[in-house]
């Protein structure tokens, strides 16, 4: 195992460009943790080849979305410098794993995986699920033991999908000798940040609903899409008392506004409770909530909008980041790879024992 290094592994399937829902469930937290200095390394992964165990027939999808997401990645900051950006396909070290963690899973505890479960039902597969797809947990398992993982920072969602990458460490260590890191999951602290509904109110961003928030819309697009978000349907005129359960704005104000966007463009009130106390009572409309989310927002957005147009002005820069990525990437990977092979017994030509022991064990017998 290695030397207790704190070490990052996440990513995202290339499937289309990255919302706000993605920003704040788990990207602006990768920059926080990139910039806190306290990781020996990490690792984002596009993983382009999860992305295809649902998308196998549709792999422009995927080729042109690698661009759009590493874009986002470093439009919100993430660094190069700082953070190695591979794609997972080019691992090819990673399938290999996968191979021998197949044997350590039963289909029994995949058919629990509650994620699993819960994306076949949104995918409609009902009895024609593809085999790849049903054991991308265990290939997820690979990806984060191949870079040694101590820390997994994911939304919610992923939590199950950490699990059985934990049970996969437990069981290979106990029957191979200690070998991989056990990884933590890392949620983001910010509730309302776990789980960001749409614009419509809806309780997921999707491309096909069309109620995201992207971190490559335009100031007019995010303007717009934020003066139709779904609020309180019961509150009809300014005075009516409103309500901030299920209320869209309101959710996104909990997860992007803080007191200094208050003393910005909302000195009136000192902060997201006193707004929500007046909205309750009455006699604040929607408007102006939403005018002030909007400030918020694009004050986040507009830092990422500006290096976005710098690095779409350069992307050969951006190829070679990727591709440098991949390098290093995969020397990790393979480095675990060699490791796995060694606990297993099945390093043949890389120990030297192995022919020594055989040539014993047949002059014994001769
Ligand atoms: N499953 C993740 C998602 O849907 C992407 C992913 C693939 C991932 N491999 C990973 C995340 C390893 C964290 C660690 O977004």
């Amino acid at each position: 195992m290695s030397e207790n290094k704190k070490i990052i592994l996440t990513g995202d399937r290339p499937t289309g460009k990255l919302h706000v829902g993605h920003f704040a469930g788990s990207l602006k937290q990768r920059v926080a943790l990139q910039d806190s200095g306290e990781f020996d390394q990490i690792f984002i992964m596009i993983a382009d080849a999860q992305a295809l165990t649902d998308n196998a027939d549709n792999p422009s999808k995927i080729r042109d979305s690698i661009m759009e997401v590493a874009l986002d990645y470093l439009s919100i900051g993430i660094h190069p410098e700082k953070t190695t950006i591979f794609i997972q396909s080019y691992i090819t070290e990673l399938t290999e794993l996968s191979f021998y963690y197949m044997n350590l899973v039963t289909v029994s505890r995949l058919q629990r995986n509650p994620t699993v479960k819960a994306e076949i039902q949104l995918r409609n597969f009902e009895t024609s699920i593809p085999v790849g797809f049903y054991t991308y947990p265990i290939s997820q398992a690979a990806d984060i033991t191949a870079f040694q993982a101590t820390t997994v920072p994911v939304g919610e969602d992923q939590a199950p999908m950490i699990e059985q990458a934990r049970e996969i460490v437990h069981k290979f260590n106990s029957v191979y000798g200690p070998t991989l890191v056990e990884p933590q999951i890392l949620l983001p602290d910010n509730k309302a940040c776990l789980r960001l509904p749409g614009t419509d109110g809806k309780a997921k961003m999707s491309k096909s609903l069309g109620n995201c928030i992207y971190l490559s819309d335009t100031e007019e697009d995010v303007r717009k899409k934020i003066m139709s978000m779904f609020t309180d349907p019961d509150h009809i005129r300014v005075q009516d008392p409103g309500k901030l359960e299920g209320n869209t704005v309101f959710t996104y104000l909990d997860a992007f506004s803080n007191t200094g966007h208050f003393a910005e463009y909302l000195p009136e009130y000192a902060n997201l409770d006193e707004l929500k106390e007046h909205y309750k009572r009455g006699g604040l409309g929607d408007v102006k909530v939403k005018k002030f989310l909007n400030n918020v927002m694009q004050e986040t957005l507009s830092p990422i909008r500006t290096r976005r147009a710098a690095y779409e002005k350069d992307m050969e820069q951006v190829y070679e980041i990727l591709r440098n990525g991949c390098v290093t990437a995969k020397k990790a990977a393979a480095a675990t790879l060699g490791k796995v092979k060694h606990a297993m017994k099945i390093d043949y030509f890389e120990d030297v024992s192995f022919l020594q022991e055989q040539k014993k064990r047949f002059s014994q017998e001769s």
